[in-house]
């Protein structure tokens, strides 16, 4: 029988990926950051001068570059791009001002989603993103949302920016995951929601280890349930 696929969706600072990470290592599952994949590109973009007023340009870009993730040691992904290592440098500000303007192009989109589908199509994957469940694994056996207020968010992803020596205030964290929340939202093409079926998790008041429980025992009832 197929392994499972499991979609986790959500905003930025939602807790998705240490979630995704974690639940995989407990069950034994691949974890893939789909967020990667877009930020990789909009490195690159940014690296070749791209104009980003100017689709054709990131669309000509989406079609030759070659993005590789690999696993790191602690289970998160390692990502490439033509064989350099480029994991945090797709993290910084630079990136995250850019990224949901490369992301809203649908034909830069469809090259990774066609990448994230092939990587997931014999299953045994978890992957978090915007879109997994409605648009990447739209058949996925579970599918979780996940959501927090925005004054959490911002404060979760400063704390990450900072201990990882960024110079950047709370206010600018803010003011930067609600912009990306915006253009994702309203993009034209697989925006930032929930699917029908998914289960949402409000984190505001959890902690990621509460989160990653809540996962794992919904994902192994469903297991159990088909046996
Ligand atoms: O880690 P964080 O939640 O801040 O973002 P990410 O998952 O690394 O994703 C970065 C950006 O990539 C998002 O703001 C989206 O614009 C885009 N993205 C997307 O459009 N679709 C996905 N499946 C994943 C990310």
């Amino acid at each position: 029988m197929k392994d499972i696929n499991v979609a986790v969706d959500g905003p930025a600072g939602a807790g998705k990926s240490t979630a995704a990470r974690e639940v995989a290592s407990r069950l034994n599952l691949k974890y893939l950051d789909t967020g990667a994949m877009y930020r990789a590109l909009t490195w690159k973009a940014i690296i070749e001068n791209i104009d980003f007023q100017n689709p054709e340009e990131i669309i000509n870009l989406a079609a030759v570059i070659n993005i590789d993730i690999k696993n790191g040691s602690d289970g998160s992904n390692l990502v490439y791009i033509d064989g350099i290592d480029v994991t945090q440098e797709i993290r910084t500000p630079a990136v995250n001002g850019k990224v949901s303007i490369v992301s809203k192009i649908p034909e830069a989109r469809g090259k990774l989603v066609a990448r994230q589908q092939k990587i997931a199509e014999d299953g045994g994957f978890i992957m978090d993103g915007r879109d997994i469940g409605t648009n990447v694994l739209p058949g996925a056996d579970f599918k979780f949302f996940l959501t927090a207020s925005l004054e959490v968010r911002a404060q979760r992803r400063y704390m990450e920016l900072k201990e990882k020596g960024c110079n950047i205030t709370l206010e600018d964290v803010k003011k930067e995951i609600s912009m990306r929340d915006k253009i994702d939202k309203g993009r034209e093409v697989a925006p930032l929601i929930a699917a029908k079926d998914a289960d949402l998790i409000d984190t505001t008041h959890m902690n990621i280890e509460d989160v990653i429980q809540e996962i794992v025992r919904k994902v192994n009832k469903l297991k159990a349930g088909r046996t």
